[in-house]
């Protein structure tokens, strides 16, 4: 039975990877962080679903090596997938040091843990991110030059080029997924696509009747998460190992993706939006739009969900929440 091991298991990304990969009769390690508030609502469900016992949780922190040595050396896994980070991008310009730890000299730790454990077959998946592109315009691909403009931005590249590192240095399958932005009804509720789409649902009860945003002219490139956890899963799957872009290839503002998600619900986006630059960045990222056809090519691996029903799915999924209160 191959063995896996998800840090970030508990974010968007790694509850559907986990879900994919007990799906394919894989053991699924996790790393968990502790908190005192529950933080596991988006894996719970995977206990109780087939395969739920292959799941195996383990308590860790991306900035704490010793628990990343022990982990890997106790449990030994083929394939590790790096998703745990700091991952917002406002943030990382109020925490950039811890940021920094995380998301750039985590992948270090982890990296470190699996080449003194002696694991030569382990096969390792680092998250990367189109923030990496930052200012180069669009469309990005894997040739493309990196200009990140922001503290997660530039930690994300130190993880990607530390991942090729390893890769050239010890010979190690590693790769890194430069994906675009994808979304679900599991995102985060301060990421913008699910801030819309959650109050477009509380507009729609009546709970409020306004939406503050920031930048709506920043152009993004949305995609459904879990279609990209499979491409994930394909990365580590090849013969040998080599970094891919995943991404739609179509560009949307975010004033276009909140007037969509409002008419899902038949309302008029212009009479509930205000803006706040309290929420724009010190230095904005204008716009990002992958080109994915080398994953097409040689992963086969194409983004299905359009941004029309990526949007219709959120909406639907938040006014049922919202319905069951
Ligand atoms: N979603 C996207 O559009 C996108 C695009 C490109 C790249 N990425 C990258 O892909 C990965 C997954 O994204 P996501 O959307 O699933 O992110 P997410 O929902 O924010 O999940 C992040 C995960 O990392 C964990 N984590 C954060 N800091 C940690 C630390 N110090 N030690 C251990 N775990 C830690 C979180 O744990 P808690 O649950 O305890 O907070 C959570 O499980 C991230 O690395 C992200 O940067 C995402």
């Amino acid at each position: 039975m191959r063995r896996a091991l998800i840090t970030g298991i508990t974010g968007q990304d790694g509850s559907y990877l986990a879900e994919l990969l007990l799906e394919k009769g894989y053991e699924v390690h996790g790393l968990v962080r502790r908190s005192s508030s529950f933080n596991r609502g988006r894996i719970d469900p995977l206990w109780f679903a087939p395969g739920g016992d292959r799941l195996h949780l383990h308590y860790g922190d991306m900035t704490d090596g010793v628990s990343l040595v022990n982990l890997v050396h106790s449990v030994r896994p083929d394939e590790v997938y790096n998703l745990a980070a700091q991952s917002h991008v406002k943030v990382s310009f109020e925490m950039p040091e811890y940021t920094a730890s995380a998301d750039a000299v985590g992948t270090i730790r982890l990296l470190e843990a699996i080449r003194t454990a002696g694991l030569t077959d382990c096969r390792f998946y680092q998250a990367s991110t189109s923030e990496m592109f930052g200012a180069t315009p669009p469309p990005q691909d894997e040739r493309t030059t990196f200009h990140p403009r922001s503290p997660y931005g530039a930690a994300k590249l130190f993880a990607h080029w530390t991942t090729v590192n390893y890769r050239e240095a010890y010979g190690l399958y590693a790769v890194s997924g430069i994906l675009f932005n994808h979304e679900s009804p599991r995102r985060g509720e301060t990421f913008v696509t699910r801030k819309v789409t959650r109050g477009v649902a509380h507009i729609k009860a009546g709970l409020t009747d306004r939406l503050v945003l920031g930048n709506l002219d920043a152009v993004r490139d949305w995609g459904y998460a879990k279609e990209y956890v499979e491409g994930m899963w394909r990365m580590l799957q090849q013969d040998s190992p080599d970094d891919y872009v995943l991404a739609t290839g179509v560009g949307t503002t975010v004033r276009d993706f909140v007037r969509m998600s409002f008419e899902c619900v038949g309302l008029d986006w212009e009479q509930y939006v205000d803006h706040d630059s309290r929420y724009e960045r010190p230095t904005e990222v204008d716009a990002l739009i992958g080109d994915a056809s080398k994953a097409e090519r040689e992963l086969g691996w194409r983004a299905e969900t359009k941004v029309e029903g990526l949007a219709q799915l959120m909406v639907e999924a938040d006014l049922a929440a919202t319905a069951q209160g």
